[in-house]
């Protein structure tokens, strides 16, 4: 109570200082660790109709929406949040993560068509419907196991696509088999 109260109080000034962010007197600039497009504007806050032209604003977007990293990242965490489901024996919410990982894998691709022909081939053409059809089943025992399977996947996937690094993380050492 005495703590919240406190909190509160701390919040009420600090409040004004966060709704006006001073000016830090600089002219803005470019930053130099991105190939932007060359632009006539100087850059300001209104990044997309600033550009010269729509080519200079797809470039834009597309350096902004990065390649296959953002999407793995994203998997990971859908793969780990599939391992606790499953623990749980939430299959309501397994069964959403699973479809949330397709459907983020098949976005990277399509940012990386690269990188296509071993998600499919190991991944999404045969470890993913096997993990669905488990799931759907509300089979732990064949869940558990599947998710072994998967497991296997992403990690020859990484092998396959010059990334081993990606396997000697806490996110695969965690989710090497579940709790009795
Ligand atoms: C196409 C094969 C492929 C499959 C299938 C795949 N990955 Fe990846 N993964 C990659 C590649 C390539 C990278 C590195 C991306 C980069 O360099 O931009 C990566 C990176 C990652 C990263 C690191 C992301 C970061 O930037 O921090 C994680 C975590 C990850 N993958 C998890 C998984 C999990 C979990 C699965 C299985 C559910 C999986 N991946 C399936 C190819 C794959």
């Amino acid at each position: 109570m005495v703590r919240s109260l406190i909190a509160a109080i701390c919040l009420a000034f600090a409040l004004p200082a966060f709704a006006q962010v001073p000016a830090t007197g600089q002219a803005p600039v470019a930053p130099k660790g991105i190939k932007l497009p060359p632009q006539t504007k100087p850059p300001s806050n209104r990044w997309l109709e600033d550009a010269d032209s729509d080519a200079d604003r797809f470039r834009k977007l597309e350096i902004y929406l990065r390649g296959f990293d953002q999407p793995m990242l994203e998997v990971g965490q859908r793969y780990l949040a599939l391992y606790d489901a499953i623990k749980d024996r939430n299959w309501g919410l397994a069964d959403y993560q699973w479809d949330k990982v397709k459907l983020t894998i098949n976005g990277g691709l399509m940012k990386r068509p690269a990188r296509t022909r071993n998600a499919e081939s190991i991944f999404l053409d045969v470890a993913w419907p096997a993990m669905d059809k488990a799931i759907k089943s509300k089979d732990e025992a064949r869940i558990r196991e599947q998710f072994g399977a998967v497991r296997e996947t992403c990690m020859e996937c990484h092998e396959k696509e010059k990334v081993p690094f990606m396997n000697e993380s806490p996110l695969f050492r965690t989710t090497a088999g579940f709790p009795r």
